[in-house]
């Protein structure tokens, strides 16, 4: 008998096990934490890390409170069972936002990607309006700003992927926002002396969603999937979020640059074929792949961090077997294939 697919508590148990790079960073820092716009994806994972890590380093006082609007009720449950002090709060709301508690490390993970292009003056409160308001009431913390590798322009599939060096290019509205962000967080970091770090992202994966989601599932249904994109950087979302963690050992005045995800260049059609052959049918392939595509060298990232745990093979090996489970999936494609930047 085949077990049963993990439930949404068992997920997060596993991707919230704190790795001992995070216990150590929590035990070197002074204070409380703020994951703030905890209630999306990566939310529960990060804040409950750092709860666990909190309570492995014997720093069982201090308190790790989660904030976002909740709009989904259930997040916010999870949140409190792992030990998480929630507090409801809309953060384009200044008034909401100068009741927050202050504390000495923020991170910061509110941000809108999907609607942009139906809705993209919501985009731009979300994405710029919104640091501004955090920048400010958080001027004296240490703050970790999640941003993306959708900053940089396509590079060569060919080359190394863009660093922290290649300048931001502006690849169509909801890129344009995210470089708006940095350069909000940035503004208010020389106008206050803020240490902050810009933790340029490029996919998390886990069980419930992610490239590997969104590709698993597509050949497991036999639909097809589109490899022009060509190749994508993932990272599993319990390493995602231990780097954040230990990000806030990293920031810096001004601002510091750093681009996370895996050491590998990830070929979607490769992907694919895996998929097909952990579930032992083609995967129908479309469109040809084009030379260029949204890549990150995150050496600078790997030097400070190591390796993440969880390697390529076993990433899709965990995927593979909790879709053909028929395991909870979030239903919150990442459109990796558009190339137009549209979202
Ligand atoms: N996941 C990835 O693979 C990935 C890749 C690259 C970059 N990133 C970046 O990493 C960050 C976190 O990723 P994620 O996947 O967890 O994002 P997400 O699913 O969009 O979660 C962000 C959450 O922030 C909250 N939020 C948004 N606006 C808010 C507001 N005005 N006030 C309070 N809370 C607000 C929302 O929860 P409520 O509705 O409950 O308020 C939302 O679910 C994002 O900003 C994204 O840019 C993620």
């Amino acid at each position: 008998m085949t077990n049963p697919p993990p439930d949404d508590h068992a997920i997060e148990d596993l991707l919230s096990t704190p790795l001992p790079g995070a216990i150590e960073t929590v035990q070197q820092l002074e204070g409380d934490f703020l994951v703030l716009g905890v209630g999306g994806k990566m939310g529960t994972s990060l804040a409950v890390m750092l709860r666990r890590a909190l309570d492995a380093a014997g720093r069982t006082s201090a308190v790790v409170y989660g904030v976002s609007r909740f709009s989904r009720p259930e997040a916010r449950t999870e949140l409190e069972r792992f030990g998480v002090k929630t507090l409801a709060c809309d953060l384009a709301e200044a008034g909401q936002v100068a009741h927050l508690p202050e504390v000495a490390n923020v991170e910061y993970l509110a941000g809108q990607k999907f609607g942009t292009d139906s809705a993209p003056g919501e985009t731009w409160v979300q994405n710029t309006v919104v640091p501004s308001l955090v920048a400010q009431k958080f001027r004296a913390s240490r703050i970790v700003v999640f941003s993306t590798g959708c900053v940089y322009p396509f590079v060569p599939i060919a080359g190394p992927g863009a660093n922290e060096a290649t300048p931001v290019a502006f690849l169509g509205e909801y890129a344009s926002t995210c470089v708006g962000r940095e350069r909000v967080f940035s503004h208010y970091a020389r106008k206050f002396g803020t240490r902050q770090l810009m933790f340029r992202l490029n996919y998390s994966v886990e069980l419930r969603y992610g490239v590997l989601v969104d590709v698993g599932s597509k050949v497991l249904r036999g639909e097809p999937v589109d490899v022009t994109m060509g190749s994508f950087n993932f990272i599993w979302q319990g390493d995602a979020v231990a780097r954040a963690i230990q990000c806030l050992e990293h920031t810096a005045n001004p601002p510091r640059l750093l681009n996370v995800t895996g050491p590998d260049k990830v070929s979607i059609r490769w992907v694919a074929e895996e998929f097909g052959k952990l579930f032992g049918r083609s995967p129908v392939l479309v469109g040809r792949e084009a030379d260029n595509a949204w890549l990150a060298d995150a050496s600078e990232s790997l030097r400070l961090f190591g390796p993440p745990t969880v390697t390529v093979d076993a990433a899709i090996q965990r995927v593979a077997a909790h879709l053909q489970a028929g395991g909870r999936l979030l239903g919150k494609p990442t459109h990796f294939e558009a190339r137009d930047g549209k979202f």
